[in-house]
């Protein structure tokens, strides 16, 4: 059964704050997403496995660690590519793949228009990355091309949920842990996360503002 894990972390909570911000611009924007994703990476990667070794410092031999597992990242395009540079930094014999999904605004069904992933024998734990869980269509769909391609030991690292994509990638994919900053309220009837931060992708890279990702109840 998978499980949901909200960051705690004070850090966490105050960039969070700032990055909802309607007025935080797009280059702030996307620093606060780097510093995020470099957080909630480290958080779920705690229970990776190690092996044991030994080091030579200038005075003396002393017992040393290094990652037992290969790790992958495979960002859900476009908004996930905001997260894989802090993260590829901290582990840098990461491979990544890419995963391009966008969602069919009518539908809210993904629809996959780009996959390139690493082989699965080199891969033991995969961190599916996406800013955005809101109705978990993005997210199983991620998931089901990372299965069919031999990838089974999946964790989704994002920044905000809503319960209804919890429930949707609970019920599709049961084994995958969910590691995020916070789990928002709901969706509108557009399918946007609320209170949310709006359009992940447009203000991560400065396109159009969307009026409908806009919460005027809330943020006026
Ligand atoms: C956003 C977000 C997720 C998806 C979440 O991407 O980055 O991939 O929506 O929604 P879901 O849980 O209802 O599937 P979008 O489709 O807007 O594409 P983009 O990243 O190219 O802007
Ligand atoms: N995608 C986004 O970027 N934001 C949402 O709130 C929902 C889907």
């Amino acid at each position: 059964m998978n499980q949901v894990y909200e960051s705690k972390h004070p850090l966490v909570r105050h960039k969070l704050t700032f990055l909802r911000q309607t007025d935080t611009g797009v280059r702030r924007f996307q620093e606060l997403v780097w510093e995020l994703s470099a957080l909630l990476a480290y958080e779920a990667l705690a229970d990776l496995d190690l092996n044991e070794t030994a080091v030579t410092t200038p005075l003396d031999e002393a017992a040393g660690h290094v990652l037992a597992e290969r790790v992958a990242l495979v960002p859900i395009l476009r908004a996930g590519l905001g997260m894989v540079d802090p993260i590829w930094n901290l582990i840098p014999d990461a491979q990544v793949g890419h995963i391009g999904l966008y969602r069919d605004e009518e539908t809210l069904q993904p629809v996959e228009y780009y996959c390139k992933l690493p082989q699965a024998s080199q891969v033991d734990v995969c961190l599916l990355l996406d800013p955005m869980l809101a109705t978990g269509g993005s997210t199983t769909a991620a998931c089901n091309i990372l299965k069919g391609h031999g990838i089974e030991r999946i964790k989704f690292v994002g920044l905000i949920a809503a319960p209804e994509g919890i429930a949707q990638v609970h019920s599709a994919h049961p084994d995958i842990d969910i590691h995020v900053a916070v789990v928002d309220c709901c969706l509108n009837d557009r399918g946007y996360i609320v209170p949310g931060l709006g359009d992940a992708g447009d203000r991560l890279f400065g396109t159009k503002v969307d009026e409908a990702a806009r919460i005027p109840d809330i943020a006026e």
